[in-house]
């Protein structure tokens, strides 16, 4: 049951009326001088949630949050040197850093798709950073479209990618580099281009006077680490589609999910959704792995969960959580 989609073009009230949308755990989109970007709370799983689910994305990436400046941002991610000069360079403006996330932020385990990490941006757009004061908590905002199809660069492209599935548009007319922001991996002592874009690696390598790493031409520089599994695969062994406890394992502990799971015989059960809720589950997945990971077993092992709606990105996150490890 969607509520009907409200599209209003910029004023005091609209923008008002978005940032309270956005506290009450709602999806707003708004205009960003990149493409629009499909907020949400980034500090609400559910709200998180929702965005996969309005997105349709068969995989759960991290998603950037964006903040009204660099000291907002610094709440929640831990800036080096290299990361000053570029935010003092470039911001506001098209890069996305990525950075160690702070142990006391705020930020739900969905946003940053479990990783120690997470990626921070402040936008050079009005209407954004308004939006970013007046909602005051970090924004996760992908690309306000449905996943495989173009990025939006006008409130009618949302419209028509997400109808009903996002709460409101806030309108503010066309954006102006219609390309997504760069990303820059700074958690590491090398600087790591993850994604190119409107911001070039010559002009980071002049700001910081070192080289940038390209992620695509060099097998360590992990492209998008939500991909890959070793990345924050649990140290236990992962079973898939389990129905019954296996005795050769030892004690297992199970992530549960709908009303006809069996339980029965395991050491530990934790749920990610009772009712069967494909987007409870989404928004309690990461913290359902790091849980299961700190119990006292053998090993995890996962009952069966169906492959539709979320249940996709929840079934292909599993997988790599069940890959061998390398
Ligand atoms: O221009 C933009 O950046 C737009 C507008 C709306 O601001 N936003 C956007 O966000 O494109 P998003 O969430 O779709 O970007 C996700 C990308 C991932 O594909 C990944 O490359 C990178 O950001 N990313 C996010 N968090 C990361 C992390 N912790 N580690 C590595 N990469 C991360
Ligand atoms: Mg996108």
């Amino acid at each position: 049951m969607s509520p009907a989609l409200t599209i209003r073009v910029y004023s005091e009230g609209a923008l008002a009326q978005a940032a309270g949308k956005l506290r009450a755990g709602e999806l707003v989109a708004f205009p960003t001088e990149t493409v629009y970007g499909l907020g949400a709370d980034a500090t609400n799983k559910d709200a998180v949630a929702g965005i996969f689910a309005a997105k349709q994305r068969p995989s759960f990436n991290p998603l950037i949050s964006h903040f009204p400046d660099r000291d907002a941002a610094a709440r929640h991610a831990v800036f080096d040197d290299r990361a000053d000069k570029l935010a003092a360079a470039f911001w506001p403006g098209a890069l996305s850093l990525v950075l160690p996330k702070r142990d006391d932020s705020t930020i739900c385990d969905l946003t940053t798709a479990g990783l120690p990490s997470i990626a921070v941006r402040v936008p050079a757009h009005d209407i954004a950073r308004a939006l970013l004061r007046a909602a005051d908590r970090p924004i996760a905002a992908p690309s306000a479209n449905r996943s495989g199809r173009i990025s939006p660069t006008t409130a009618g492209h949302v419209a028509a990618s997400l109808g009903n599935a996002v709460s409101m548009i806030l309108d503010g007319g066309p954006c102006g580099v219609g390309l997504e922001s760069t990303v820059v991996d700074l958690t590491t002592d090398r600087v790591v281009l993850l994604r190119p874009g409107g911001i070039t690696a010559e002009q980071i390598s002049a700001v910081l006077g070192c080289d940038v790493v390209m992620a695509e031409t060099d097998d360590d520089a992990p492209k998008s680490p939500g991909m890959m599994s070793s990345h924050y695969a649990p140290g236990l062994p992962v079973r898939l589609n389990a129905t019954t406890p296996d005795r050769t394992i030892g004690d297992e502990v199970l992530l549960a999910f709908g009303p006809d799971c069996a339980t029965g015989g395991f050491a530990q059960v934790l749920w990610l959704s009772k009712s069967g809720n494909d987007r409870e589950a989404a928004a309690n997945l990461f913290a359902v792995l790091h849980q299961a990971d700190q119990c006292r077993v053998k090993g995890i092992a996962i009952c069966p969960i169906p492959d539709n709606g979320l249940g996709i990105a929840i079934n292909d996150r599993m997988k790599r959580a069940a890959a061998p490890r390398g």
